[in-house]
Formats: C-alpha cells, structure tokens, sequence
C-alpha cells in the first residue's frame, strides 16, 4: 500500500497550517508545509539578488535562475525551525514580504516543477499531512483525503492580524485584507496548479468554527476514508 497523504488545500490564512499541526500531532505523521518552500525561493532570491517583480520574472533568463535556485534549494528543516544556507530564517518565512515574493514566483511552472520532487520527498512512513494550494490537484492527487479549506476574507484578514499583533509585529487590518484579496486572486488566475478544490475535495468552511471543531471534523473524515 502507498504511504497515506492527507492533503489540506485553502486560500491565505484559511487555518491550514494550524490545522495540519494539530492533525498531523494526532495521527503521529509528518507535516509538508508547502508554501514554506515557495516562501523559501523568494528569500533565497533575495538573498541572491534576484528580483521577482512582475518586469524581472517577463525575462526568460531570470525564470530560469529562479527554477535552477529552486532546485538546489539549499535548506534544512528540523525541530519546527528552517535554515536557508545554514542561517535560521524561521521569522523571516512568515513575513507580509516572503509571503508576496512566494505569490509571484510560484505563479511560475519552472520553480512550480523544481519543487516536485523535493515535495514528494516528504511523503514517509507513518504519513504525512501537507498544505497548500495544489496538494491534492497537483502534488498528491492519488491521496485518500483531500480537505480544501476555507474562511471568509475577513476571518481570514482578523486571524492573520491577530497573529502579527501576537508575535509584536506591526500590522494594519485594511493593508491585511487588500493584501490576501490580491495574492488569492493571482493563486486562483495563474495557469500554472492554480488555486482550486480537487475535484474529490471535501469542502470545510471554518469562519463559525473552532480550531478544534476543524481538527475533530478532519480527523472524523480521516478515520472514514482509511
Ligand atoms: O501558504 P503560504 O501563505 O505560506 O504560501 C505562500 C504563497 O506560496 C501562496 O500565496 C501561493 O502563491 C504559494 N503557494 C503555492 N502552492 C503551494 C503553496 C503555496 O503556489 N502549494
């Protein structure tokens, strides 16, 4: 039998990592954070002085050093910290700024492809829960639960608000809000694994429920499908 994959699927600050924490701690599996990686390869291009604006990425060579830094992408996870080149950048993943780069270097099918294999990489015994965007479309599409999750925009922007306010960064609700409309709106129109339920997805709109109603209600769709 092929190593179980349980796919969770969402918009910008639907609760997918949190989600896939407390399921994949439950279940004894791994935990595939996907957009880390995309995150990953705006820092690293950064980092390389490459820029990902929207004239930089029209030029062939630069796609292709996005997708060549992608392939090699030097990082290393462990303990719940990630290290680029050896440098901790646990923190700077999960910037406004990673989080706009990772939006516009994704949208491109050399570093989407890049990733693939690295991605895989990740599917190891017990199992693994992974999230994303593409995760049961493109990724794992043979994976027995597929859960595309979602929120309305403004949970959405109010979490991730609530989250910068926690950690005692600055953040401001209107810029939050204007800011995920545009990165999900660009995740849903590119033409690369664009933003999407599988067509085996269950659907799970968390705006009116806990994070332990959500994680009750995967698991309860876990233990169904095994
Ligand atoms: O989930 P997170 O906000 O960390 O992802 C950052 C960005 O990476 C997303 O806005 C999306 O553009 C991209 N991404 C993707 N495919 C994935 C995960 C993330 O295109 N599987």
């Amino acid at each position: 039998a092929r190593i179980p994959v349980l796919c969770i699927d969402g918009p910008t600050a639907s609760g997918k990592g949190t989600l896939a924490a407390a399921v994949a701690e439950r279940l004894g599996y791994h935990v595939l954070d996907s957009g880390a990686l995309y995150r990953l390869v705006g820092l690293a291009a950064e980092r390389a002085g490459i820029a990902t604006d929207e004239a930089a990425l029209a030029d062939p060579a630069v796609v292709a050093r996005l997708a060549a830094l992608a392939e090699r992408l030097p990082v290393r996870f462990g303990d719940g910290r990630i290290w680029l080149d050896g440098d901790d950048v646990t923190q700077a993943v999960r910037s406004e700024a990673a989080g706009m780069a990772a939006s516009r270097v994704s949208a491109l099918p050399a570093v989407r492809a890049a990733l693939l294999a690295l991605q895989r990489g990740f599917r190891r015994l017990p199992g693994l829960v992974a999230d994303g965007r593409d995760m049961g479309t493109v990724v794992f599409p043979d994976a027995p639960l597929k859960v595309f999750l979602t929120a309305s925009a403004a949970t959405r922007a109010q979490r991730r608000y609530e989250q910068l306010i926690s950690r005692g960064e600055p953040a401001n609700i209107d810029s939050l809000l204007a800011d995920l409309e545009a990165r999900d709106a660009r995740d849903r129109a590119r033409a690369a694994a664009p933003l999407k339920p599988a067509e085996d997805a269950l659907l799970l709109d968390n705006s009116a429920l806990s994070v332990d109603e959500t994680v009750q209600t995967v698991l309860s769709w876990w233990q169904r499908r095994q």
